[in-house]
């Protein structure tokens, strides 16, 4: 690296808020330590783009680092001593710490055996030459790039490439990650390793539902994350999660209606457009294989549920209240997921009242000022209340007298 890059990278660190780190590199030479900055922050500031989710590698003890750091600039600081890490939070800047490790791994799929070790070792375990750089930190040495792999031309190149040819098979997780960074930078895929990626595809079985879940999640919290769903899906990624699962043209247009609406959609929004067509039985395979939460596997069962009965919603003279006791047991969230994907522009408006006017509707006469009316408390109150927010919703009682005038008619048809 020239020497004009090392001057250029410590200034950037300097120009940031980023005192903490200078304080731990200050800390790290008492100690004889060697210290970086290590993954995306590296990446993200030779892209020259914010990147403030700080991981520093120490070669050394990170936990007692971490803890004279806490001593001398405060914040919290959380150690996992077992693990050789720590985390510092001071105000918005979030710092992770970790010792130095190499790692092997026992057979496909399996978390790594880890031991401690150098920068290098540390940066040859990761998953790709533009994620396998480090700055140091330590005062003598600040701002000098360590990139034994090549990420800095890789940068410049556009291109995202893997250490060594087992990498996919090592950790499968990689195909989505790689797939993720390619599209979020405008990158391409290294030649060799899109091969390695084509060949090491179906390893994406090694990897547990939780691991699979928090790949796809990262995706889809990505600015446009269609555009690396696209991508997994012409590799064959999609296909090893589930076969029914697209990441085609009618999925990037619904996707870009979300963001539209949603700012940002939530994940349940976007996994309701993906499984937008499943059956019911593919929802629940999609969910076993994601291992997805309870509270998003409803999310998605309830779209597919209800795409299947919106029919109900093209009748023409259809008043609020029954299409509000037709939606009422649908998740927010499904309700908007099939305003966004139906074809129908109809039910579209439909879902929208009800999204946006129906489902806030109140009626200005509470439980007690029926009682204040002469009726007992019980059940009746209930459906009383209920048949007065059917009569607001369409429209038959404006107002608060209007309400009281229909629950006197009611006492007194009811005599
Ligand atoms: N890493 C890896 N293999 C993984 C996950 C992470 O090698 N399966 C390494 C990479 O060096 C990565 C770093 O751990 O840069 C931090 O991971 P993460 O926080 O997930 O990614 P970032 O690089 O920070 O990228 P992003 O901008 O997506 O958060």
């Amino acid at each position: 690296m020239s020497q004009s890059l090392a001057i250029q990278l410590a200034e950037r660190l300097r120009s940031e808020p980023l005192d903490l780190v200078r304080i731990a590199g200050e800390i790290a030479e008492r100690s004889g330590y060697g210290l970086y900055l290590v993954g995306g922050a590296v990446r993200d500031l030779l892209l020259g783009q914010a990147n403030l989710d700080l991981d520093l590698v120490v070669e050394g003890d990170a936990v007692e680092l971490a803890r004279a750091l806490q001593r001398q600039a405060g914040g919290e600081v959380l150690t996992h001593p077992r693990f050789g890490t720590a985390k510092l939070r001071r105000g918005d800047l979030l710092i992770d710490l970790a010792t130095a490790r190499a790692e092997s791994y026992e057979h496909p799929g399996a978390l790594p055996t880890v031991r401690p070790s150098t920068i290098v070792d540390d940066l040859a375990r990761r998953d790709f030459t533009i994620n396998a750089m480090a700055i140091h930190l330590d005062a003598s040495n600040f701002g000098r790039l360590v990139d034994p792999f090549g990420g800095q031309e890789d940068l410049s190149r556009k291109r995202v490439r893997v250490l060594h040819d087992n990498s996919f098979i090592d950790d499968a997780t990689r195909m989505l990650r790689a797939v993720r960074y390619e599209q979020r930078f405008d990158f391409r895929l290294d030649p060799a390793t899109e091969r390695l990626l084509r060949r090491d595809v179906s390893m994406l079985h090694t990897v547990s539902g939780d691991r699979t879940r928090h790949e796809v999640e990262l995706i889809l919290r990505e600015p446009c994350p269609e555009k690396a769903l696209a991508r997994a899906e012409g590799l064959g990624l999609l296909a090893q999660i589930h076969p029914s699962l697209r990441g085609n043209g009618w999925v990037a247009e619904k996707f870009r209606t979300a963001r539209a609406t949603a700012h940002p959609p939530a994940l349940g929004l976007y996994l309701s457009i993906l499984v937008y067509h499943f059956t019911d039985q593919e929802v629940e395979d999609l969910a076993t294989a994601l291992k997805l939460p309870g509270a998003t596997a409803r999310v998605i069962r309830d779209s597919v549920r209800l795409r299947q009965s919106l029919h109900a919603l093209e009748t023409p003279e259809l008043s609020p209240s029954t299409a509000y006791r037709f939606l009422e047991d649908y998740s927010p969230t499904s309700i908007l997921a099939c305003a966004i994907a139906s074809d129908s522009p109809l039910v579209q408006t439909r879902l929208k009242l009800y999204l946006d006017r129906w489902r806030h509707v109140k009626p200005s006469l509470d439980g007690q000022a029926l009682q204040r009316m002469g009726i007992p408390p019980g059940p009746r109150i209930g459906r009383m209340l209920r048949a007065l927010l059917e009569a607001r919703l369409d429209q038959r009682v404006r107002t608060r007298s209007e309400e009281a005038n229909l629950v006197r008619l009611w006492m007194s048809q009811e005599k």
